[in-house]
């Protein structure tokens, strides 16, 4: 973050800070079996392990009986996450099932999320009651004709949603993105789920290479943009997520496609070591801008401008109604 004096209006919203969705938390390889994970999002202290088959959850950290971090020096016995403090022990579905010295095991929990696990992610459902929708498997994730991801994450002082309008703020591909004219959009939407197809053309060295992208938006937390060109196609999931009421979290997933004759694999290290010195420092660009930029309610939209103000309608379905 830059030393730029704040402006106490660029962390006023009108909107609550965590819009209703699926938020992708971690890796899933970033969750070892028998191990506890503490995590900070949705401005909630929270943590993650794994029960005995295997299975995922995510739970508040702060022990029901007497507030101890499960995450400070909890451990995992039997797919079952132990307090620290006073050994009361705590079940996948957060139940209490032990409580040392007491005649009758009290009957709390510790409040957590709906979880599911695929695409090599762990994701939880924050809203009230159980979701009503689903985030598609995304197929690229599990597939070898595609590198294991670049993973690039970065945090910055913005509300999450506005993250999310940046693929559809469509003048912005010309200055951060070597884009030469805005490129023209597509939407669609379809409830919790929407999508913004193009087209973009940028300079790299004496060509023009022209790109098509799809971008492919699961409620406020998830988007997957597929990227086709003559030089590469790239998948990139992208991750939102809320950390407190004035941060959040832009984890970015690139899944580049193997060059596909088989003896120019070997070429792939490279596509990612080019790839990254393109791709990353354009999200920096937007990481400066989003730390210090206001919400504007009303924003001054040109003609071509429509993507800010579809999507805006679109995703103030993730809010509670006021
Ligand atoms: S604070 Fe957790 S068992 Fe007492
Ligand atoms: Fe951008």
């Amino acid at each position: 973050m830059s030393s730029l004096p704040r402006d106490p209006r660029a962390d006023e919203y009108p909107m609550p800070f965590v819009p209703y969705g699926w938020y992708g938390v971690l890796r899933s390889g970033e969750l070892r079996a028998g191990k506890v994970v503490s995590l900070h999002r949705f401005g909630r202290a929270l943590i993650a392990f794994r029960g005995a088959d295997g299975r995922a959850t995510v739970r508040d950290a702060h022990c029901p009986h007497y507030g101890a971090h499960l995450g400070a020096g909890g451990k995992v016995v039997d797919g079952t996450v132990v307090c620290p403090f006073h050994g009361w022990r705590f079940g996948v579905d957060g139940a209490c099932v032990e409580a040392p010295f007491a005649v009758r095991t009290p009957k709390v929990a510790l409040g957590g999320f709906p979880v599911r696990e695929h695409s090599g992610l762990v994701f939880v459902y924050v809203g009230p009651g159980e979701p009503s929708w689903e985030v598609p498997e995304i197929p690229e994730t599990g597939s070898r004709d595609f590198a294991a991801p670049i993973d690039d994450v970065c945090r910055a002082r913005v509300h999450v949603q506005e993250m999310r309008e940046n693929i559809v703020d469509e003048s912005h591909f010309h200055f951060i993105h070597g884009q030469s004219e805005p490129p023209v959009q597509e939407w669609r939407e379809d409830g919790p789920y929407a999508e913004a197809r193009g087209r973009i053309s940028r300079r790299v060295l004496a060509w023009d290479i022209n790109n098509t992208f799809d971008a492919f938006m699961y409620g406020p937390g998830v988007m997957v943009v597929r990227v086709h060109g003559p030089v590469l196609s790239v998948t990139a999931v992208a991750l939102t997520t809320p950390l407190d009421d004035r941060t959040s979290e832009l984890r970015m997933l690139y899944y580049l496609r193997k060059p596909a004759p088989f003896p120019l694999r070997f070429l792939t290290p490279v596509l990612k070591l080019v790839f990254r010195a393109e791709a990353l420092d354009e999200v920096r660009e937007e990481v400066a801008i989003w730390d210090h930029k206001i919400h504007q309610a009303r924003p001054v939209l040109l003609p071509h401008e429509k993507g800010i103000r579809a999507l805006r309608r679109w995703y103030a379905q993730f809010y509670p109604e006021q």
